[in-house]
């Protein structure tokens, strides 16, 4: 609280406010959504990996984000793009090397943060609202002092969305030879939003723009940071799409795969 001493001159003390808050509108509606979807989503994705199954389509070579590259021993053939360097453990997903980075990309993304912060920490719930916790820290403390790592996690997303682009080429078969189908275009559109997530990122504006005193003297950083600048405002909704892009299209491999559905097929 500010004291007497500090507060500005003329400054009045806060009025003693005896509710909660004076908000009258549905400010806990967002929070509760972020925590049924973020809820959803993480049990969805942990079944998947751990299912160790039907996450390869041999016939397209259709191979599903949540396995990609898949290196453990459990790996069949043509999916193992990467060698299969890991033992056939159930408790190591297909995915080792990929998904951890993956998980503290997102963990640690500003915009996630700010997600779960308000809906799963309450810290504050929503502006105007008091916080959930007595002491504040900030990210200024183990653990959170480790969101600061963000940076380097994003250099860790672009590989990995490198990869998920080279499956998605790969993709591009049949038993005939060249083949094109829509899984293809389920593989190609969560790869576009994966890129356009990964670029929008808050780390990446500043590698592109960052440090710079004059625009004028470096054009194409400032048409690129421009351009990534423009897709940072929609940094939010690209974190809920990619979100859905990858379960549905885990979700579509795995239905083809387990012979559910058969891929709807253009060519060959
Ligand atoms: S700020 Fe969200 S991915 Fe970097």
């Amino acid at each position: 609280m500010t004291s007497t001493a500090t507060r500005p001159r003329g400054a009045r003390a806060r009025a003693a406010i005896a509710a909660k808050t004076l908000r009258t509108d549905r400010w806990w509606f967002a929070p509760l959504i972020t925590v049924v979807g973020l809820t959803a989503w993480v049990a969805y994705a942990t079944v998947r990996v751990y299912l160790h199954n039907w996450y390869w389509v041999e016939d397209f070579h259709y191979l599903t984000p949540f396995y990609s590259p898949c290196i453990t021993d459990r790996c069949v053939e043509g999916a193992a793009h990467f060698g299969r360097i890991l033992p056939d453990w159930w408790i190591i997903p297909e995915a080792a090397f990929t998904l951890p980075f993956l998980l503290l990309f997102r963990l640690t993304c500003y915009y996630y943060r700010k997600a779960y912060y308000r809906s799963f920490w309450l810290s504050p719930p929503a502006c105007a609202v008091p916080d959930g916790h007595q002491t504040y820290s900030g990210e200024t403390r183990f653990p959170l002092l480790g969101q600061n790592l963000h940076r380097y996690f994003f250099y860790a997303a672009v590989i990995i969305s490198l990869i998920n682009s080279w499956d998605a080429v790969l993709a591009f078969h049949s038993p005939k030879g060249f083949g094109f189908g829509l899984g293809n275009l389920i593989l190609i559109g969560n790869v576009v939003m994966l890129w356009a997530y990964t670029i929008s990122c808050h780390s990446c504006r500043h590698i592109i723009g960052g440090r710079l005193k004059h625009f004028s003297k470096h054009p194409l950083r400032y048409r690129a940071w421009t351009f990534v600048s423009w897709l940072n405002v929609r940094h939010m909704q690209l974190a809920w799409i990619t979100l859905g892009t990858l379960a549905l299209t885990d979700f579509y491999v795995m239905a083809v795969a387990a012979d559910w559905i058969p891929d709807l097929r253009f060519i060959n």
